[in-house]
């Protein structure tokens, strides 16, 4: 079943599909989570300017003993930086490397256009393997489309069964791009994990509910980097490429989408995004 572990991206550049999210994990948190990742097998780590553990992702890269080769790397551009012409610059001094494999713009909020523009330039400089767009809607992905010279590859977004954007995975599909799910298990809402039909398949499968909703992205083209600080349950969700759920199984997930989400930005939030200077250089 490797045909899941990695998907190729529209400039041919290989992404695996499952991942470890860094989101509010504290600079130990992070290097702690990424080195027991990468020791599982994981080998695509997400981070951000904002979750300001860029070095301690970076440290993790070095301890772990991997070549930087053999990690694929994705990180965010935040709003407050779109406008700084270092600010791919700093982000790879955060992150100790000389390149990054995904650069996405974290949200649509501020002058994003200037920070897609940055982007581009990094990766027409060799800087970035690839870029794509974090948060954006159908009406702003098409924004991009249309004045972008390099395209995008990846829209990273809220995505799990009780929210699963078909529409939009649509749209992504004609264009040559892939989603990537953030809050993939729902943030940890024990109401979605618990759910009776992730606990009946758990159970044919022997396999943990998490691993069901984690295997049901993946067969349906959804990336994953599900957050975690324990250390069983990082190895439990690489655990994903060696069973399979059947057309029916993946229709009766299908059938769970109530269009509900757990985060929704607001244009006063977008406002104070691109105000925020997270305390990048501060960090451990
Ligand atoms: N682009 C954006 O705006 C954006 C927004 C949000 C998140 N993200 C990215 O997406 C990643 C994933 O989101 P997330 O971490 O917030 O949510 P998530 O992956 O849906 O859920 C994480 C929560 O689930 C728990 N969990 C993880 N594995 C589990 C398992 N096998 N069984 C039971 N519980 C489990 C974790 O607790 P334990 O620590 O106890 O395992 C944690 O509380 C982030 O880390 C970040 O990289 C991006």
């Amino acid at each position: 079943m490797s045909e899941h572990l990695t998907i190729k991206l529209n400039n041919g550049v290989e992404m695996p599909m499952a991942g470890i999210g860094t989101f509010l994990l504290a600079p130990d948190e992070a290097e702690a989570s990424c080195l027991s990742a990468l020791a599982c097998g994981y080998r695509l780590i997400d981070t951000a300017n904002a979750y300001v553990n860029e070095r301690a992702v970076g440290r993790a890269m070095r301890k772990s003993g991997l070549n930087r080769g053999e990690i694929f790397l994705e990180t965010k551009l935040w709003p407050s930086f779109y406008e700084q012409p270092d600010a791919v610059e700093k982000t790879l001094a955060r992150l100790d490397t000389d390149y990054i494999d995904l650069l996405l713009i974290h949200q649509p909020a501020g002058n994003y256009i200037a920070g897609y523009r940055q982007m581009e330039a990094a990766y027409k400089e060799g800087k970035v393997r690839s870029i794509g767009l974090s948060n954006f809607s159908k009406d702003q992905v098409r924004e991009i489309l249309s004045i972008c010279q390099v395209k995008p590859a990846v829209l990273q977004t809220e995505v799990h069964p009780y929210y699963q954007e078909k529409a939009l995975k649509e749209l992504l599909s004609s264009k040559g791009m892939v989603i990537q799910a953030w809050y993939p298990l729902g943030h940890g809402d024990t109401a979605l994990i618990n759910e009776p039909l992730f606990g009946r398949l758990a159970e044919k499968y022997g396999r943990t509910n998490a691993q069901i909703i984690l295997r049901w992205h993946v067969q349906a083209g959804n990336i994953v980097i599900p957050g975690s600080k324990n250390p069983a349950h990082i190895r439990d969700n690489f655990a994903l490429f060696d069973f399979e759920l059947t057309p029916e199984e993946m229709a009766e997930i299908a059938a769970m989408d109530k269009g509900v989400r757990y985060y929704t930005s607001t244009p006063e939030m977008l406002k104070r995004y691109a105000e925020l200077v997270p305390p990048v250089e501060e960090q451990k």
